[in-house]
């Protein structure tokens, strides 16, 4: 008999669940970190982070994603971080009320629909993008104050340079906020991807994220479960 290759309940995982769970109880008691969630398409990234998501808003964490979106190298900037915050402007949280000026007018520029937008940041504005990242560690900062936050960004092997440079920005500023970022990827992808821009490969996280001067982030490797796990 043919093994099944989808179940209703989420089979083996156990270890990368657990590691995934104590680095949320550690954001939620002030130790923030990235984690990223490396396997190949079809792996169970997707799977093992919405296990993760349905138990943290369990505990009342709040949980924000966003995908990013297969454009070749034609980039959307920021696209799956603008939909991660998206929901908040939507439901007209009044968290951005907590934040200095400089950071809401920072961010409506990220978030259409926030007061006070303008023009997006362009990734060659070094300054802009700084003040940029600044006032979003401000706004994950003030979510944490409230709830420990959940922030997933899917399959960055896609994501632009602007995502990216936030990544990288992230894994050298988290410092007490109460949140634990994921980002998932597909290794192989993006070792390509590298190739092709000519970045250096090594062999631990993403290239251009070990290249940014990250040391500390924590790696999960999805590999394929055995099938008779899946029986
Ligand atoms: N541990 C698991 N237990 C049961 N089903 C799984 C498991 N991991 C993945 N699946 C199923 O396999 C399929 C592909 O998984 P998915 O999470 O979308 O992969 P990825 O995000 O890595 O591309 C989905 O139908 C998913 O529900
Ligand atoms: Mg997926």
């Amino acid at each position: 008999m043919a093994a099944r290759v989808t179940s209703d309940r989420l089979v083996g995982r156990d270890a990368e669940l657990s590691e995934l769970r104590a680095a949320l109880s550690a954001a939620a008691a002030g130790r923030p970190s990235l984690v990223l969630l490396a396997g190949e398409s079809g792996v169970g990234k997707t799977r093992l982070l919405g296990e993760l998501s349905r138990g943290a808003r369990e505990e009342r964490a709040l949980v924000l994603c966003g995908d990013s979106i297969e454009l070749g190298d034609g980039e959307l900037p920021y696209a799956p971080l603008v939909s991660a915050l998206r929901p908040l402007v939507r439901d007209g949280d009044d968290v951005f009320d907590e934040l200095s000026p400089g950071a809401r007018e920072a961010l409506a520029r990220l978030l259409p629909g926030l007061p006070g937008g303008g023009a997006l940041v362009p990734a060659q504005d070094a300054a802009a993008q700084a003040h940029l990242f600044e006032a979003v560690l401000d706004l994950l900062d003030a979510l944490g104050g409230r709830r420990p936050v959940l922030l997933i960004l899917e399959d960055v092997h896609w994501a632009d340079r602007s995502t990216r440079a936030f990544l990288a920005f992230l894994g050298r500023s988290l410092g007490a906020e109460r949140v634990l970022a994921v980002a998932s990827y597909r290794r192989w992808e993006d070792n390509e991807r590298a190739l092709r821009l000519g970045e250096p490969l090594p062999g631990g996280g993403p290239p251009w994220l070990l290249s940014a001067g990250i040391a500390a982030v924590a790696l999960v490797v999805l590999v394929v479960l055995a099938v008779d796990a899946l029986s």
